[in-house]
């Protein structure tokens, strides 16, 4: 069996954890708004439409901020279109998808499904085919008391008080040469800083989230990034970043992923450090992760070209035990930087690359619902910078990593643990070195562990992949537990 020791000092603080690292997003893609969310023919739906089952799915995710309309789809959306009376919103042709828009669904629908949710809402204003304009009149629709053009159109639509919308992307992935209007980089951060300014000359309390590079493998990593955040200053808030990683069949080399989403991390933060220095501003952009999760699979054109229709089934990847392992590693690896990620948003949230999927008559939870639920229902507290002592193993893509990858949040007498075990065969024996404070008992714990890594759930088989809640340790001068192969555990415990 491995050995291994988590130190953890209680004054070894990185920063208090964001709640908005535990957000979604929703995109006008596939059958994720529609048949997803909304679907008002249907009979599990509410009266706005929205699908009672689904709602009471995700509710378990404890999701706090919830990005809208895209992703793609935002590059090509005229937010006009989706506002007002419904017989009068028009139908489009949607070309990041190639599907067809009814419009039905819009911003105040989308408002209206976070209020039931409890979700703060975030949006991402058209910065491809849209102007700076188009973004600040949005902004006046979404936040400004009645008495001028766009607030007084939202309230005719039968919403008096504003939306209150905080957090606005300046564009989406706008690097990238699929995306509708890509430009340069000069370019883009010249038409985003024009934006930005327009939009908080309308309301300065709004935050703004700059496009950075779309992934790590694109060659405009990191230099855009750098320009970006040059060209901006302080009108940029967040800048974003996304990944999308896959499984090549070498499960280790998989599960060792969380290490170059650490570097990944680490790189924009120097960037943004690089921009400060530059502009000698103690000011700090901070990083919104507003697309990640596990997504390989269902890439190809059949997946992805809608062919004019209507929520076409799009990017509907089924997901594996060992996906689950390694949207942990995201999570743990967005505690352990606090101090940088403020803001993650798990791209999707229903049928497309998402934790719940739908049929005409049910839901079921994907192998990835469970490792969300586990550490966003522990948010709240400061992460803590532990020292592992860990055997490690040598990853041809990532390099040396070790087998114990972890992140750990206190929360006054409440420290609350996660723990990934890598190894594929050997189980491991954590120990927990507690210095300067004791672990008195465990509240709760739960282990997700499958044996077959390949395994999914699906509407025949709902609970195949499931966590379960275990007291399987010893308090000793700390606490010691022990991981199966290939598992991930979350353990709240009462300190002194
Ligand atoms: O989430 C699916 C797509 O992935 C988004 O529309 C886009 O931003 C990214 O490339």
């Amino acid at each position: 069996m491995l050995q291994a020791t988590l130190h953890l000092h209680p004054d070894f603080h990185v920063a208090r954890v964001d709640d908005r690292i535990f957000g979604g997003f929703v995109e006008h893609l596939g059958r994720c708004i529609y048949e997803g969310l909304y679907d008002p023919e249907n009979t599990q739906s509410d009266a706005n439409g929205f699908r009672s089952d689904v709602q009471k799915a995700l509710r378990g995710l404890e999701l706090s901020i919830v990005r809208y309309p895209g992703g793609n789809f935002a590059s090509g959306y005229h937010w006009q279109d989706g506002v007002g009376p419904r017989a009068d919103r028009p139908t489009r042709k949607e070309l990041a998808w190639r599907s067809l828009e009814p419009n039905t669904f819009g911003t105040d629908e989308f408002i209206a499904y976070c209020k039931s949710m409890n979700w703060q809402p975030m949006i991402c204003a058209n910065l491809g085919t849209g102007t700076p304009e188009e973004a600040m009149n949005w902004v006046e629709y979404c936040n400004s008391p009645p008495g001028s053009i766009y607030a007084d159109l939202r309230a005719d639509h039968g919403h008096r008080e504003p939306h209150k919308v905080q957090v606005w992307c300046l564009g989406n992935e706008m690097d990238g040469p699929w995306q509708m209007g890509h430009v340069p980089v000069l370019e883009y951060a010249s038409r985003a800083r024009q934006a930005a300014k327009m939009m908080k000359a309308c309301d300065p309390q709004i935050e703004t989230v700059v496009c950075g590079s779309s992934s790590p493998q694109m060659p405009t990593f990191p230099d855009w990034d750098l320009t970006v955040l040059k060209e901006l200053g302080d009108l940029a808030d967040y800048i974003s970043l996304h990944r999308y990683v896959g499984n090549s069949g070498e499960d280790a080399e998989y599960l060792a992923v969380g290490k170059s989403i650490d570097e990944q991390i680490e790189s924009i933060d120097a960037c943004t450090k690089v921009a400060a220095a530059r502009a000698r501003s103690p000011r700090r952009t901070h990083l919104c992760f507003d697309e990640w999760n596990v997504w390989y699979r269902n890439r190809g054109q059949e997946h992805t070209d809608g062919r004019d229709r209507i929520a076409p089934p799009l990017l509907e990847e089924h997901y594996t035990f060992i996906d689950a392992l390694v949207v942990a590693s995201f999570l743990m690896s967005f505690i352990r930087h606090a101090d940088s990620v403020k803001i993650a948003n798990l791209a999707q949230l229903v049928n497309v690359i998402a934790p719940v999927v739908t049929n005409h008559a049910t839901v079921f939870k994907q192998t990835i619902f469970d490792p969300f639920e586990m550490v966003s229902t522990r948010k709240g507290g400061i992460a803590l910078q532990g020292i592992v002592d860990c055997t490690s193993y040598v990853s041809q893509l990532y390099g040396e990593v070790s087998y114990l990858d972890y992140a750990s949040i206190l929360d006054g007498e409440v420290l609350k643990l996660f723990a990934l075990n890598r190894h594929l065969t050997q189980s491991m024996e954590v120990h927990l070195d507690c210095h300067g404070f004791q672990i008195q008992r465990v509240d709760s714990a739960e282990l997700l562990y499958h044996n077959v890594l390949d395994d999914c759930n699906s509407f025949d088989e709902p609970n195949k992949v499931r966590s379960c809640a275990t007291n399987d340790w010893s308090l000793k001068r700390g606490i010691t537990f022990e991981l199966p192969p290939h598992s991930f555990l979350a353990a709240t415990c009462k300190i002194a």
